[in-house]
């Protein structure tokens, strides 16, 4: 996967990506990234990138010809189902476990990091751009959402994680939170290790972590439970979980 960055903070990326499984996916060419400082495409004697909005009001709006001519320099009027136009904003489409693995299977990812109160509107009908936000709150800038979004898309491109089962059992992989985990020792301060995890008995195994990752749902996150999706029996088991908790 190719991945290109638009953006007015440049040095905020080179030591991210170098890190952790994201160094390691560029080690091994998984994925290729670049990064457009958008500066570098305005023309004027100031590296001007932003401006005042018509209307009024406060705040700054990114302008058109810097961004849209640092796209036009990568960005050969492609329309192409494998890549992905994306511009971070709170005024986004909220992102997902589901929007990261649809974003997995694409060749190439264009980001663009939103700033200020805005990018101007038009660049939606110059590109086909989507909005993505990571969440109901504002950053400062779109740059810490690029990263999020690069973060939870290339650990699902195949190879970039060593264990592949780890992204099955990850949170959200299938609609609900992920089972609660334990490591060695197998006592600490008087506290053990669930039993059934060190039993060897892969069968109850698996059924304990699906009932218990069910059971962090529930209290957390009961948004997510699609009842439509469960089985009989872990249908049961949530009656079960509810009648204990009373
Ligand atoms: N820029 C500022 N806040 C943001 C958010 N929540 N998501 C995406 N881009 C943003």
């Amino acid at each position: 996967m190719l991945i290109d960055i638009l953006t007015i903070f440049p040095d905020i990326f080179s030591k991210a990506l170098d890190q952790s499984l994201l160094g390691k996916a560029k080690e091994k060419k998984l994925i290729g990234v670049r990064i457009i400082n958008i500066r570098d495409f305005a023309e004027d004697k100031h590296h001007t990138v932003d401006d005042t909005p018509f209307g009024g009001g406060g705040g700054m709006v990114m302008k058109l010809e810097p961004l849209c001519r640092a796209l036009d320099s990568l960005w050969k009027d492609e329309e192409s189902p494998q890549t992905s136009m994306i511009l971070t904003t709170p005024r986004g489409e909220r992102f997902s476990q589901e929007k990261a693995k649809e974003l997995s299977l694409k060749e190439r990812l264009i980001i663009i990091c939103g700033h200020y109160k805005g990018t101007d509107e038009r660049l939606k009908m110059l590109y086909p751009v989507e909005e993505i936000s990571i969440g109901d709150y504002v950053l400062t800038g779109g740059e810490l959402p690029a990263l999020v979004i690069i973060d939870a898309v290339v650990r699902l491109i195949p190879g970039v994680l060593g264990d592949f089962e780890s992204a099955q059992t990850d949170s959200f992989f299938e609609g609900i939170l992920g089972p609660p985990e334990y490591t060695r020792p197998a006592e600490f301060r008087g506290l053990k290790v669930p039993e059934v995890l060190l039993s060897g008995d892969h069968e109850r195994i698996k059924k304990w972590r699906r009932k218990e990752a069910l059971k962090k749902t529930l209290h957390k996150r009961p948004d997510l439970l699609n009842w439509e999706r469960l089985s009989d029996e872990e249908r049961e088991w949530i009656k079960e979980i509810e009648k204990e908790r009373g």
